[in-house]
């Protein structure tokens, strides 16, 4: 099969938002790549691009150090949809002479957008009369070049928010149609696709599958490839599209950390099986792992040693195998948030991302969001795994005992209370409305009475949250029944004497609770 044509190049200008518009246009079905400004040129001759978006950038356009896009790229009769300071630079190249093209009044956040009814855009059609979308700018256009008509602008008109010349195949948008918060359902990007650059939706997720096949391929060459799956959805996906390409090349292996949920391993087992990946499971290092875990009860440290003894196994795994390279399922959000993206700051050390175990790594997965490999699970009969489990961290049970060393007899009790309220949010129809349950039990003592007696026990924390990518989350608010329903059947346990609900959102609290 032949690869499909990229129609779209995106030229990186510096956004925080540039994945996302590729991520937008593939999940619109039309394929395209991001290059640099320098880069750009010369694949446009090479290539002839249906169309050119140019990002958003930090940058204003008069600063000396602002990206340098070459001016010949608007030579080529390729529609240009800019973006932010793709506008801005649009607005400047077509009127150097009007100093003040562009102004500075600085916008971050919600901004209500009004679409011209008289001057309608093709790029705006089959859009409401205004929408709400997000806005991130220093800098906005203050006079459109002559030729250009103003199209959109923001509520009070203080803002011309989008402008083109159809003659001059030029289109501009100041808010950002690519992310989530812009209420226009991806159908400016579409618009600017279709309808104004001709594209056809022709990029489906099999040819995601067999890019990321051949591309993993490629880079293994010779090689032999370990691949650390958890059940999780992003290893368990990535190695269900390897199995069948890299046969013996690659080896799956599952760590038992001794920090697993309850029937976990049954149930990897089972999807592997399922997923057609030949899975061995390792077991001899549960001991290892909670002993060495169990000495700290510092958030990070505990990650840093489970990291330590993860890394430990890994390296004995490699060697066995005498594997060369190590395949990571490590999304573009992990990536983010471990600091290892861009300028984004540390929040928390992950335990499995820039692992030095001297092997060659290989992140076929690192531009991808999770909802687009859950998509691409579908492909391979793992919608129960997708549907109906939610996400849980490598270090597991680890961080889910806060305040008091971890042993053996808590992670049994967090273990157990997992699976029981787990149990009873199915039983009650929301288990699958959660984007994630976690259930901790805090190492404070606490007073109680059972049986007449008194009881100086533990509490259990159950935090429900709703989310699409973890980035923010929100609580998952449950019914009074429902509450009473868990703490009844978790103060069974006789270390345990209450039971509290966390609904706080994310900023400030993350999802876990270390
Ligand atoms: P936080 O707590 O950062 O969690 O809001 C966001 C999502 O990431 C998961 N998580 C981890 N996953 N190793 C992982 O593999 C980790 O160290 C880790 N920490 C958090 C968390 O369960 C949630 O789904």
């Amino acid at each position: 099969m032949e690869d499909k044509k990229v129609q779209i190049l995106i030229i990186d200008l510096g956004s925080q938002y540039t994945q996302i518009i590729r991520r937008s246009l593939r999940y619109l079905g039309f394929k395209s790549v991001i290059l640099s400004p320098e880069k750009s040129l010369e694949w446009i001759k090479n290539n002839n691009p249906k169309g050119i978006i140019l990002s958003g950038g930090s940058a204003s356009v008069y600063d000396v150090d602002a990206p340098k896009i070459p001016k010949e790229v608007l030579d080529f009769n390729t529609p240009i949809l800019g973006i932010c300071f793709g506008m801005q630079w649009i607005a400047y190249m077509n009127d150097v002479n009007t100093i003040h093209a562009v102004k500075e009044g600085k916008s971050y956040g919600p901004v209500e957008i009004n679409f011209d009814q008289n001057n309608k855009s093709v790029l705006f059609e089959n859009l409401k009369e205004h929408i709400n979308a997000w806005s991130s700018h220093g800098d906005s256009v203050s006079s459109t070049p002559s030729q250009f008509k103003i199209t959109a602008t923001s509520k009070n008109n203080s803002v011309i928010e989008a402008m083109e010349c159809v003659d001059k195949k030029l289109w501009g948008v100041q808010f950002h149609p690519e992310v989530e918060q812009t209420e226009d359902e991806n159908i400016i990007l579409n618009n600017f696709a279709e309808k104004i650059c001709g594209c056809v939706k022709d990029y489906s997720r099999k040819d995601l599958i067999r890019e990321i096949g051949d591309y993993t391929e490629k880079e293994l060459g010779n090689g032999i490839a370990i691949i650390g799956v958890s059940g999780g959805v992003d290893s368990t996906t990535l190695a269900a599209i390897l199995a069948p390409k890299l046969k013996e090349k690659l080896k799956a292996f599952f760590i038992d950390t001794g920090g697993m949920r309850k029937n976990e391993v049954e149930k990897v087992k089972d999807i592997a099986i399922r997923a057609g990946i030949d899975l061995q499971i390792i077991d001899k290092y549960k001991e290892k792992f909670i002993k060495e875990v169990g000495t700290t009860i510092d958030a990070e440290e505990k990650r840093a040693r489970f990291r330590e003894v993860y890394g430990e196994v890994f390296q004995d795994v490699a060697k066995n195998f005498n594997a060369t390279h190590m395949i990571q399922g490590t999304l573009a959000t992990d990536l983010i948030e471990s600091g290892s993206a861009g300028g984004s700051a540390l929040i928390k050390t992950h335990h499995n991302v820039d692992l030095d175990l001297g092997l060659k790594e290989i992140s076929p997965l690192n531009d991808l969001f999770k909802f687009e490999v859950r998509d691409l699970a579908k492909e391979f009969g793992l919608e129960e795994l997708v549907a109906k489990r939610q996400p849980f961290p490598g270090p597991g049970l680890y961080l889910r005992i806060i305040g008091i060393p971890v042993n053996e007899e808590l992670l049994e009790i967090v273990r157990e209370a997992d699976y029981e309220v787990t149990e009873i949010l199915k039983k009650n129809g929301v288990y699958n409305k959660i984007a994630q349950t976690i259930v901790a039990l805090l190492g404070v003592k606490t007073v109680g009475v059972k049986g007449d007696g008194r009881v100086y026990g533990y509490t259990l924390v159950v935090r429900t949250v709703e989310t699409t990518d973890f980035m923010t989350v929100k609580g998952f608010y449950l019914t009074p029944a429902i509450c009473e329903e868990i703490s009844s059947a978790l103060v069974k346990h006789p270390k345990i004497v209450r039971v509290m609900f966390d609904w706080t959102t994310k900023p400030p609290a993350t999802t876990e609770f270390e």
